[in-house]
């Protein structure tokens, strides 16, 4: 596959044969150190989800599938272990973090897998080595994916454009190009000239942080601006467009069809670009859309009270005895967002007609 950009060549995450371990690049050091990380244990896994060491939607898809291929690897030689052991631990991983939908989907692919391979008289060797290539294969398909993206979003991007983006949805959080990243980079690729405004993404700083170094490793200009900037420099700067990532599209066909869950700070990025006449696109692969949630169902994670209390961990800027709130994701309505593009095409509002079609496309990850 074609490389685009030095920051594409980044492995995010990865399965260490030798050592039978998954291996990852912390981004909680990033952009100060490019740290991996390793273990085997699932407690250490989940701990490295829960602090971010391991984030992003589609990359939490992929340590789903290793972690639960981990698991049965890790089991003793027999068929029973390995089947309560993914289904007990599997539960425990899908949980770690409640709102990307990719988490539980990566670990509901490879325990599906592996109740039909102990079905089929399969022994306990083989079955390991089935769930670790499915999970190699889960995160080539996740990188094709991208690929795909960057070819259909390409088109929505023009010469001259200003685009604003909420967090990181680069290489960093989806392998491959990234998915709100993949048309900016190949479009880039191709000659289209246009900037961009990273947001900062406080409290952690995603955009500046992750967003900003991968787009400046692979030359295209970005400027960074504080959260409650945006509405005056979307105006100022005439910018056209707002790209975000997903870490779950409704998908059932209601009038919630289309509501996207992404970062803090996507709604309010939505509703100032609709005021300000810009478009909103969504960049997510197939595995991002939750057929089977609502509104009243989702969970949005709200996160520990420090993160917002102090800056980066370091100095403290609310007042002691001061109470702080720290959901992580927000939800966006449906009639905020102008397409979504995915490695099978761009849709469009209606969604509650266009997304169900497109989920029943040969190559959509979600089972009908
Ligand atoms: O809390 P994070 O850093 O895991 O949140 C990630 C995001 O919200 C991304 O924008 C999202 O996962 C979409 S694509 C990676």
């Amino acid at each position: 596959m074609e490389k685009i950009g030095s920051a594409t060549r980044i492995v995010p995450i990865t399965w260490d044969e030798a050592k039978e371990e998954i291996v990852w690049l912390d981004n909680t050091q990033i952009p100060w150190k490019e740290v991996y990380s390793s273990t085997k244990d699932l407690g250490r896994l989940i701990r490295a989800i829960q602090k971010l060491e391991i984030r992003g939607a589609p990359i939490l898809g992929e340590a789903g599938a290793y972690g639960t291929a981990m698991i049965a690897n890790n089991s003793v030689n027999s068929n029973s272990d390995i089947l309560k052991n993914i289904t007990e631990q599997g539960k425990q991983l899908a949980e770690a973090r409640p709102t990307a939908v990719n988490l539980s989907w990566g670990v509901k692919v490879i325990q599906e897998l592996v109740f039909a391979a102990i079905k089929n008289g399969k022994t306990p060797s083989e079955v390991k080595e089935e769930a670790i290539s499915t999970a190699k294969k889960i995160q080539q398909s996740n990188i094709n994916a991208t690929y795909e993206i960057g070819r259909h979003g390409k088109k929505l991007i023009n010469d001259g454009d200003v685009l604003v983006t909420v967090c990181n949805a680069g290489t960093l959080a989806c392998d491959g190009l990234g998915t709100a990243t993949a048309p900016l980079r190949a479009a880039w690729s191709d000659g289209i000239r246009f900037k961009v405004l990273a947001t900062y993404t406080a409290p952690l700083y995603q955009g500046a942080r992750l967003t900003a170094w991968e787009l400046h490793k692979d030359s295209i200009p970005v400027q960074v601006i504080t959260d409650n900037m945006a509405g005056h420099i979307m105006r100022e700067e005439k910018a056209t467009a707002v790209w975000a990532g997903a870490d779950r599209i409704l998908a059932a066909r209601t009038k919630e069809c289309g509501t996207i869950y992404n970062k803090i700070g996507t709604f309010g990025l939505a509703m100032m670009a609709k005021e300000l006449n810009m478009k909103t696109y969504v960049a997510a692969p197939t595995s991002t859309f939750d057929i089977l949630h609502n509104v009243e169902s989702v969970r949005i994670e709200q996160r520990r009270p420090e993160e917002v209390e102090t800056l980066l961990g370091g100095t403290t800027v609310v007042p002691k005895g001061v109470g702080v709130l720290n959901p992580a994701f927000d939800r966006t309505p449906p009639e905020y967002v102008s397409a979504i593009v995915t490695e099978l095409g761009v849709v469009q509002a209606p969604y509650s007609a266009s997304i169900p079609r497109l989920l029943k496309t040969p190559g959509s990850m979600v089972k009908l």
